[in-house]
């Protein structure tokens, strides 16, 4: 069963009923400014930092769901009726109901009691503030008279001590009402600088802002006093719970339409301007005119086309046209938009994550760079610098850092030993894209400390030397706390209930070793070989190869199990993902890594090992992460086995890891099988069964339940997962075999058998490529330039040029 349907055209995903299997959310906001937004108007935002200033407040795993939003009651006067325009919060039977997502917009429409309403929510570039642009429509022929009411609930800046620290919170709310804006100041009066307003274009006829003077006592969202009534009760708010709600009353003719905008901002003010001449009321010299702005529909109008400008000339940049639609989506539409969504949250706020839990990851954001850098190359600059400046004199890394700080924050401890190879990637990703090898002798702090300054490059030297500072008895990687997988906890031994995985380590790291970093390890230090070569480094490109082998003879003669890849070597020296252990006999990190890592490509292990996936982990909901899950807890492994089996990191189909076998499979040439794995996952594919899907059909998920899961085929955690960028340079990299590379673009598809020819559009270092791609029956590959062909799969780069036209025959 379907709940709505893509509109390609609009790129936009329609849901045409509003009680989805659970919230399928879209984002708002690009730069400093953000919110989550459900389809029926659920979600929260905030400023830069989701969980220290929140704006407004969302109510995680509540019943009903989803509550928290960006509310509009309508009230109808003659009947006495009143309703949600958005559905929630009173879920009213509407006669009509439509939620449009889009590229940074949501628009929801409904009908009721013929009266119309249809508001867009969006954030205009380049400022700190969402509008909600509501018209409505009285379609009867008879005069409608209907009271407006606008609904937000603010948070007290701190999500985190918004949720729990009661006993001072009941006392510090402060607002301050000046016509028709709303101004919530919290702590404005001492150590705040910033509040935050709302908005609406037309003059009202009443307003709230205490809670439970709106709702009444002991009432819900779904059924406001004022609204029942009819009538504001004009409430400032002392403490307790601060809302801003706004009464329109309007006059419809037959037939007449109204638009009314509200503007919910969020303001700083100069330290010294903060107040006016009493020392109390707000200086709101800075913030009236940009409320002005933005009440006015005209500007309003223009604001929303200059977002759809922007979101065309970043989705412009790749462009796809294959015979299966749920590529085209994906690579031209929403894989692209997720791995922007990714770029700005990281892992920080979505429906799944609460938004007080993690800031950016480091390792999650150098992965999710390889989705998003060829949209915001300069973005992506900043975001390296950024991440490497958290990265200790050590080599190590902070797991991850706050982006209000931009500062290392060990709450989720440090010492997870893959994280500073990951920056590797991102790097040389960057000047893949850019050519901008300029950015390898940018001075960037350790731990952001000042003083101890070091290039870029020299960063990346410490990621390698981190390693090889670490290995174990065998020659291998130390995991430290864990690896990419947060789960394999191999020094923990946490026998506490409710202790972290992730903060634990109750032994000495100096045995536990894993393959997967062993793999990744030959990846990043290929990736430095090449960088070197590009710099004119042959001597130190020659070193990185040898640190190459010597780890790839590490994990020939000790990671290999006969027909796989062992996943590691517990605190104990015992194999893990290996046929002698009685469950987790075979893991997909490594097969897929080690592979990528151009371990066993020559002597049949590569091969092996993909056959043995297919075998043991593949399913037709995704490849599951191992096999046979665990079906007790493991004091050795740490959190993975404290999962049922076929949940997360026990056995679940987790999505991440699922295009490294895609990848590893077109490296060896095996596109059909690349293809059927992408398509497995492929969130539009898995439209059809919503049902059983149930997150979101237009985005990735983190997790899918896997084969031994009672909910085998339910997906858990849409949105921030390192999937969707993966899944991009799954598809776009190695099936349609578009890299951008230092000197050039190479071009190396592998076709798969029913396809026959795809058109692709890239934009390149300021030039378009125009690609054709077809299977010929001619016997060697032929790439051919103004008909003319060149030598090898590399297209030089034409500086001079606004676009090149490139046919490429398949062999
Ligand atoms: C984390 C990743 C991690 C993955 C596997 C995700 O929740 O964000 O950093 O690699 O889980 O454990």
């Amino acid at each position: 069963m379907k709940y709505g349907y893509f509109d390609d055209k609009n790129r936009e995903y329609v849901i045409s009923q509003p009680d989805t299997p659970l919230p399928w959310s879209n984002y708002l906001g690009n730069e400093n400014y953000f919110g989550l937004i459900s389809n029926t108007a659920g979600g929260y935002s905030f400023y830069q930092d989701a969980r220290l200033r929140r704006l407004t407040r969302y109510r995680y795993n509540n019943v009903p769901t989803d509550f928290g939003g960006r509310y509009i009651y309508i009230r109808d006067n003659k009947t006495n009726e009143f309703w949600s325009s958005t559905w929630q919060p009173t879920r009213t039977e509407l006669d009509s109901y439509e939620c449009r997502h889009g590229m940074g917009y949501t628009q929801i429409k409904s009908s009721k009691n013929a009266i119309e309403s249809n508001v867009t929510y969006f954030v205009p570039n380049g400022e700190n503030l969402e509008i909600w642009k509501f018209e409505i429509k009285n379609i009867s022929d008879q005069v409608a008279d209907i009271s407006l009411f606008s609904f937000i609930e603010f948070c007290l800046w701190d999500a985190n001590d918004d949720a729990t620290n009661f006993q001072r919170n009941y006392n510090i709310g402060e607002v301050e009402i000046d016509k028709n804006v709303i101004y919530h100041k919290t702590e404005y009066r001492e150590r705040r600088n910033h509040f935050a307003y709302f908005a609406c274009s037309e003059d009202i006829t009443g307003f709230d802002t205490q809670r439970e003077d709106f709702l009444g006592r002991y009432r819900g969202f779904d059924k406001p006093c004022v609204v029942e009534t009819g009538k504001s009760t004009n409430s400032v708010a002392h403490g307790w719970s601060p809302i801003g709600s706004h009464q329109i009353n309007l006059k419809l003719k037959a037939e007449e339409t109204k638009t009314i905008i509200f503007v919910l901002g969020y303001q700083e003010n100069p330290e010294n301007e903060k107040f006016e001449a009493d020392g109390q009321t707000i200086n709101k010299k800075y913030c009236s005119p940009i409320i002005e702005k933005y009440t006015t529909i005209d500007d309003v109008d223009k604001a929303f086309s200059q977002l759809n400008t922007y979101w065309d000339s970043l989705l412009n940049i790749f462009n796809v046209e294959t015979q299966n639609e749920h590529v085209n989506r994906s690579v031209n539409i929403w894989n692209a938009y997720q791995n922007m969504i990714t770029f700005n949250m990281s892992r920080s706020a979505s429906m799944f994550e609460s938004g007080i839990g993690r800031g950016m990851g480091f390792r999650d954001s150098t992965q999710d760079l390889l989705g998003f850098v060829h949209m915001v190359p300069e973005r992506a600059k900043e975001r390296i610098l950024d991440i490497a400046a958290t990265q200790m004199e050590s080599g190590g890394a902070y797991h991850q850092y706050q982006p209000l700080t931009k500062r290392g924050n060990d709450a989720v401890g440090g010492n997870f030993n893959d994280d500073p190879l990951w920056l590797i990637l991102a790097v040389t990703a960057y000047i893949k894209e850019t050519g901008d090898f300029g950015i390898l002798v940018e001075d960037v702090p350790f731990d952001n400390k000042p003083g101890s300054e070091d290039t870029l490059y020299n960063h990346l030297e410490r990621s390698i030397s981190y390693t090889l500072e670490r290995l174990g008895p065998h020659g291998l990687p130390l995991i430290g706390r864990a690896d990419w997988n947060d789960c394999l906890n191999l020094n923990c031994f946490s026998d506490e209930p409710g202790q972290s995985f992730q903060t634990t380590e109750n032994r000495e790291g100096k045995t536990a070793e894993s393959i997967f970093i062993a793999g990744l390890f030959c990846y990043a230090t290929n990736e430095m070989a090449s960088l070197c070569d590009n710099i004119n480094e042959e001597k130190i490109a020659q070193k990185y190869r040898a640190l190459s082998l010597k780890m790839k003879e590490a994990i020939e003669n000790y990671g290999w199990d006969g027909d796989w890849f062992l996943r590691a070597y517990d605190f104990f020296g015992d194999k893990i993902g290996s046929k002698e252990c009685e469950e987790g006999q075979i893991f997909i990190e490594p097969q897929g890594i080690c592979i990528m890592g151009n371990v066993g490509k020559n002597d049949g292990k590569a091969e092996k090992a993909l056959t043995s996936v297919k075998e043991h982990l593949a399913s037709e909901h995704g490849i599951v992460l191992l096999h046979p899950a665990y079906t007790q807890y493991q004091l050795r492994l740490g959190e993975i086995s404290s999962y049922p089996p076929g949940y997360k990191e026990n056995g679940s189909v987790f999505c991440h890891t699922n295009p490294w076998i895609m990848i590893a499979e077109a490296q060896m040439g095996h596109a059909d099988q690349a293809l059927d794995y992408y398509l497995r996952i492929n969130p539009s594919n898995r439209e059809k069964i919503s049902e059983i899907h149930r997150c979101e059909p237009y985005v990735y998920a983190q997790t899918i339940a896997g084969k031994e899961a009672p909910s085998f085929g339910e997906a858990k955690n849409s949105w921030l997962t390192g999937t969707a960028a993966w899944n991009f340079v799954a598809i776009t990299q190695w099936i349609l075999g578009i890299r951008a590379d230092y000197q050039g673009l190479i071009i190396d598809p592998v076709l798969p058998n029913d396809w026959h020819s795809f058109t692709i559009k890239r934009k390149f270092r300021d030039t378009i490529y125009d690609i054709d791609v077809e299977k010929s029956e001619i016997e060697k590959t032929t790439i051919l330039i103004d008909d003319q062909i060149i030598d090898g799969n590399k297209i030089p780069i034409f500086d001079d040029r606004e676009i090149v036209k490139v046919k490429i025959q398949v062999a």
